[in-house]
C-alpha cells in the first residue's frame, strides 16, 4: 500500500477509537468527574479557529504514478503547493477542468466527477467531487507507520 493511503486509513482508524474511547469515558466520566480532555488532531486549536497547513514534504514534479487497483483515485503527480480550493475557486479545475485541460496538457477530470449521488448528470463538477483531496493525495516517499502485506491487484501487476 502506498505510504500515504496507509497514513490516511491509520488516521482514520486512530480516530475512530479515539472516538469509541472518548465515548466510553464520557459515560463512565459524567457520572463521576467532569469533562474528559483528550488530545485530537487539531491539537488544543477551537473548532472555529482555522490551524494553518502545513506541506513538510512537498513531492517534486513526476511522472504519473500506477494504480493499485482499477478503482483507485490516481496519485497527484505533482506538487499541490498553494493549489486552493473554497467555495468561489478551485485551482484544480484551472487545469483539469474540460475547458482547460489541453492548453495545461492535464488530464480531464473523469466524466464520473459529474454525477450527483442521485445519478444526475450536471454539465459541471459535482458538489461530491468538489474537494479533490478528499481522494486525490500527492505522494511522500515515507516510511510505512505500520507494516502490512498490501499487493497491488492482480490485474494491473
Ligand atoms: C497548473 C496546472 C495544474 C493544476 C493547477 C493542477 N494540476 Fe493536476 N495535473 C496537471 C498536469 C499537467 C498533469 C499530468 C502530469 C503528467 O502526465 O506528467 C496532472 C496530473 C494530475 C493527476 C494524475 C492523473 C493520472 O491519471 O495519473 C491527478 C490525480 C491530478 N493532477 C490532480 C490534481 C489536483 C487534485 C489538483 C488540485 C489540488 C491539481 N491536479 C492541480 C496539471 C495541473
Ligand atoms: C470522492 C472521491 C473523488 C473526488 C472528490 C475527486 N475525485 Fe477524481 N477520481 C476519483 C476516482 C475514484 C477516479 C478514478 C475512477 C474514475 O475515473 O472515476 C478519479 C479520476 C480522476 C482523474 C483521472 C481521469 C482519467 O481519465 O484517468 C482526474 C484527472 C481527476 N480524478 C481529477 C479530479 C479533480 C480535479 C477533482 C476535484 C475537482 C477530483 N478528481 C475529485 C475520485 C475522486
Amino acid at each position: 500500500m502506498k505510504p500515504l493511503t496507509l497514513l490516511f486509513k491509520t488516521l482514520l482508524l486512530a480516530a475512530a477509537l479515539a472516538t469509541g474511547a472518548a465515548q466510553a469515558q464520557t459515560q463512565t466520566a459524567s457520572a463521576s468527574t467532569g469533562p474528559v480532555k483528550m488530545d485530537s488532531l487539531r491539537g488544543g486549536v477551537p473548532i472555529q479557529d482555522e490551524i494553518p497547513t502545513t506541506h513538510p514534504r512537498q513531492e517534486r514534479d513526476h511522472a504519473p504514478s500506477d494504480r493499485d487497483f482499477v478503482q483507485q483515485p490516481p496519485l497527484i503527480p505533482h506538487t499541490t503547493s498553494g493549489y486552493q480550493i473554497t467555495s468561489n475557486f478551485n485551482k484544480c479545475m484551472d487545469c483539469h477542468s474540460f475547458q482547460h485541460s489541453k492548453a495545461a496538457g492535464a488530464p480531464k477530470v473523469s466524466v464520473t466527477h459529474f454525477r450527483t449521488r442521485e445519478g444526475q448528470e450536471l454539465d459541471n463538477i459535482s458538489p461530491r467531487r468538489y474537494f479533490c483531496n478528499q481522494c486525490h493525495v500527492p505522494q511522500t516517499d515515507a516510511k510505512p507507520l505500520v507494516s502490512n502485506t498490501f499487493e497491488r491487484a492482480r490485474g494491473l501487476r
